[in-house]
């Protein structure tokens, strides 16, 4: 028998339901929130009050689209975190609301294993193409750095994370001490590719074994660019594109140093990226080539899989639903990746 999995994602800023019957998408609606654009990123209260006035019309959208109707439904899986609690806390509920209306169980998911299993969500006239376990996963998002050993769908090891900000953090966080806007990662990524990447040069930090850091080098920009204004008020605006180009290139060389080194060590050859950062073009370029040249199998989401959608967590909750997994109607949601399901 056909099995149909309900997505719900509002863990951050973006509303977002998906159907899925038997892997395959049936319909993907998200509704990214503009009330932050003024703010330089995203107020917690506004993106829960915003959740709330979109879920409803969200989730009809995308069963209206799949043409399933909700008593078809076999699951209704739903980002259970980490995230914004409030904006969590909305999604959590609808997804029980639905699920004592309907009596239709529940799967919980974790949003990073949702990044990381994006790329097995099968699309009508598609090919297939998937890694096979176990592979390792680059994940890259506005919270989290992680280099990611996934075994199965539902076993992962972290072998390296950030011990302190996380790569979309650096880019976000950069682009808006420089006056470039906000969410920082498409800007830099746009203007990099119009400069010169070699120009200017940031001191790697040292990290020991395979974790990250990126708060050194985002200070490392910030009083480099605010030296030279202090002597040319132009500097920035005569020299934006080199500089986002050498500063993505320099969070570029980071994040690869250590995935090379988890392939040496792991011995494992099929590399997969995700998360938000994973639709940065330097970065699919830079995996592409270095695959390429180290015979690795390498896997990248397509765009609209690697910012926050709900595709990514229906297919986590079909492999959780498979499992014979269900969850409790008194879940709280969770804020901090700590309390999650990937430790
Ligand atoms: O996965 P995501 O949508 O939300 C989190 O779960 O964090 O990731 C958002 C992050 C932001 O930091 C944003 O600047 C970054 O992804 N991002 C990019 C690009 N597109 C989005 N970073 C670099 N290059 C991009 N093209």
């Amino acid at each position: 028998m056909s099995e149909i999995i309900l997505g719900i994602e509002s863990s951050c800023d973006d509303t977002s339901a998906a159907v899925l019957q038997d892997r395959v998408l049936l319909s993907n609606v998200i509704a990214s929130q503009q009330v932050h654009k003024d703010y330089g990123g995203v107020v917690p209260e506004l993106a829960s009050r915003a959740h709330e006035l979109n879920i409803v019309p969200v989730v009809s959208e995308a069963l209206n689209r799949a043409g399933v109707k909700p008593s078809e439904l076999s699951a209704i899986a739903f980002t259970r975190g980490p995230g914004l609690l409030g904006s969590l806390l909305v999604g959590t509920s609808f997804a029980k609301a639905l699920s004592i209306s309907l009596n239709c169980p529940m799967v919980e998911v974790n949003h990073l294993q949702g990044h990381v299993l994006a790329g097995f969500v099968r699309q009508k006239d598609v090919p297939v193409r998937e890694p096979e376990f176990p592979f390792l996963c680059l994940l890259v998002s506005g919270g989290n750095s992680q280099i990611v050993k996934v075994n199965d769908p539902l076993h992962f090891e972290i072998l390296g994370q950030t011990i302190d900000d996380a790569v979309g953090e650096a880019f976000d966080k950069c682009s808006k001490m420089m006056g470039l806007g906000y969410p920082g990662g498409p800007v830099i990524d746009r203007l990099a590719k119009l400069g010169n990447p070699e120009r200017f040069k940031f001191a790697k930090p040292r990290v020991p074994g395979l974790d990250y850091s990126f708060s050194g080098i985002k200070t490392s920009l910030l009083y480099f660019v605010r030296d030279e204004m202090a002597v040319d008020p132009g500097f920035m605006e005569n020299n934006k594109e080199d500089i986002c180009a050498s500063f993505q290139k320099a969070l570029i060389d980071i994040l690869m140093d250590k995935l090379v080194k988890a392939a040496k060590q792991t011995g494992i050859n099929r590399i997969a990226i995700g998360g938000g950062v994973s639709a940065n073009s330097g970065l699919r370029n830079r995996i592409t080539e270095e695959g390429r040249r180290r015979g690795w199998e390498t896997f990248l989401p397509e765009f609209k899989f690697t910012t926050d959608n709900a595709a990514m967590i229906a297919i986590a909750g079909h492999f959780h639903y498979l499992a014979g997994e269900r969850c409790p109607l008194d879940a709280a949601p969770y804020s901090r990746a700590a309390d999650s399901l990937i430790r």
